[in-house]
């Protein structure tokens, strides 16, 4: 549990996919809320954190196993309002002396209408104003019977009690997921619920930016702290943060490893020195890497080398850094929240930056991770808080291993310029046509074979080029992005035409699963 001054909502997990949704509507309210799994959640623990309102997630169980999943009884008698969801709603409903039956016809999957019932409520201000409002239901069991002091306020044709309050305690549970886009109005019943438990709206990037600042100058006092900046978003939000809280205790090492996109280097190193006027190493190590991975094709062990050494340039230039005590990593909300897995336990996914991962240990360093209340959507916020430019804020991802992973088979310099280049293009054509911002992802891909083409009245022996673009929400899953033909007639010419080497474009359709997004 973090210490914060702000008011604190507790979300106790009980396994539902869309957990991290109810999260994102509340910090969107401006609503400083944490999500920890029901199996870390006692009555002592509540106490601790002292929350204005608990929200209980939804869940793959149900209730009615014997040993299923519950909340600290003892929460339902500290007087802090509550709201439950779908399972949580069941967990509710049984804890406080309901029924929950599950069987034939009890499920529901799917856009539902939920039908007013009843007299007005605060939690519905702004709800069934157009008549019944839709909903998202996914649940196998249902309530068949609310629990004592509880009223309906509204019914769907399979769900009697869509809607439910305990007026006096303050506590409230629905059936369906407001967290959901396919609720429309959801977030209403989430403004409401927080009006009612009395939040002032006090989570503001403002508000967040002075109080990490005044965190950092006390974690770090007058000692050093050195950050692998890699021209991303999150190591460079956290770096300009730290920098703004310390000054020149900081130095950031930005490791070139000769795999990056063209300009990309200089864009970033003048960025972060100019207009930041950040003390910055700029360790151009591209000829070591490049030569390690010399005539290397299999694509683990291309990843193994540049992690590896990637680790070992860190520390060298680390090493030039007299008395560094921290290291800074932009880690985010999402790679640390421990998540309940579909086996029941607890499962803690946490995703150290993929390249210096191991390093803190390895060198002895403690770590500064200004980032790790947030999520993506929020480090953007405060990146934009901090004076980033939009078009930094908003670049698509880039992995750490950079070209490499778009280069199957060998790599070579040659290819890496001809990658560059058509990249370039690529990119420059989709910012043109005003898509940039649509797609997720876009790039290219050397291909590891060269066809015969027709250019002029010569004969071609070039490269194939693929180009890849796909609209995600967190790089997990993936849609191709459906380019126009005019579109993609167009990049492939100016490609063959500008780039020397390569004679062949094709435009990848391949969703994520079963593809993944990157070529290696
Ligand atoms: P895949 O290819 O696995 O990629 O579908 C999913 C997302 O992750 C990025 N990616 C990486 N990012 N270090 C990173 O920082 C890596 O080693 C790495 N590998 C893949 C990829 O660009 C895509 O956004």
């Amino acid at each position: 549990m973090t210490q914060t001054s702000h008011d604190r909502l507790l979300i106790i997990d009980f396994g539902s996919q869309v957990t991290q949704l109810i999260a994102r509507r509340l910090r969107e309210l401006n609503v400083y809320c944490e999500i920890h799994p029901y199996q870390n959640v006692t009555a002592e623990f509540i106490r601790e954190m002292a929350p204005k309102a608990v929200i209980l997630s939804g869940g793959p169980d149900s209730v009615t196993r014997e040993g299923s999943p519950r909340a600290p009884q003892e929460l339902f008698e500290m007087g802090i309002p509550i709201l439950g969801i779908c399972y949580g709603q069941q967990v509710m409903m049984t804890q406080l002396g309901g029924k929950v039956e599950s069987g034939h016809g009890t499920a529901e999957f799917g856009r539902a209408y939920v039908t007013p019932k009843g007299p007005h409520i605060d939690l519905l201000r702004g709800w069934f104003l157009e008549g019944d409002e839709q909903v998202w239901m996914s649940h196998g069991d249902h309530v068949s019977q609310i629990a004592p002091g509880f009223e309906v306020y509204g019914t769907s044709p399979n769900a009697p009690y869509a809607i439910t309050a305990d007026l006096k305690r303050h506590f409230y549970a629905v059936q369906f997921h407001p967290e959901v886009h396919h609720t429309p109005n959801g977030k209403t019943l989430y403004e409401n619920f927080i009006k009612i438990a009395g939040f002032t709206g006090d989570w503001t990037m403002g508000a967040y930016r002075e109080e990490m600042i005044r965190k950092i100058r006390e974690q770090v006092g007058d000692k050093k702290v050195i950050c692998a900046l890699s021209g991303g978003v999150d190591s460079s939000v956290a770096a300009i943060l730290i920098h703004e809280a310390i000054g020149d205790q900081l130095t950031c090492v930005f490791v070139d490893h000769g795999l990056l996109r063209k300009n990309e280097a200089a864009e970033v190193v003048g960025m972060f020195r100019e207009h930041y006027n950040l003390p910055l190493i700029h360790a151009d190590e591209s000829e070591l890497f490049l030569g390690e991975l010399e005539g290397v094709s299999d694509p683990e062990t291309k990843r193994k080398i540049i992690g590896k050494l990637f680790i070992d340039v860190f520390q060298k230039h680390a090493d030039t850094i007299e008395g560094a005590e921290f290291l800074a990593q932009g880690t985010l909300y999402p790679d640390v929240i421990e998540s309940v897995s579909f086996s029941g336990g607890p499962s803690v996914t946490i995703k150290s930056h993929h390249n210096v991962g191991g390093l803190p240990e390895k060198m002895g360093l403690k770590l500064v991770e200004p980032l790790r209340e947030l999520f993506k959507d929020e480090v953007r916020a405060l990146g934009h808080e901090l004076g980033l430019p939009a078009s930094f804020i908003g670049r698509h991802p880039f992995p750490g291993p950079g070209l490499a992973i778009r280069c199957p088979g060998e790599i070579t310099r040659e290819k890496l310029e001809i990658l560059r280049e058509a990249d370039a293009i690529y990119i420059d054509q989709i910012r043109k046509h005003g898509l940039y911002d649509e797609i997720w992802q876009a790039f290219v891909a050397i291909l590891p074979v060269r066809t015969v083409g027709v250019m002029g009245d010569g004969r071609t022996y070039d490269y194939a080029c693929a180009l890849r673009a796909v609209t995600s929400v967190d790089g997990m899953t993936a849609d191709y992005y459906p380019f126009s033909h005019e579109f993609l007639g167009e990049t492939a010419t100016r490609i063959i035409n500008e780039v020397k080497g390569i004679n062949r474009c094709t435009y990848d359709i391949t969703s994520k699963p079963p593809g993944t997004i990157e070529w290696e």
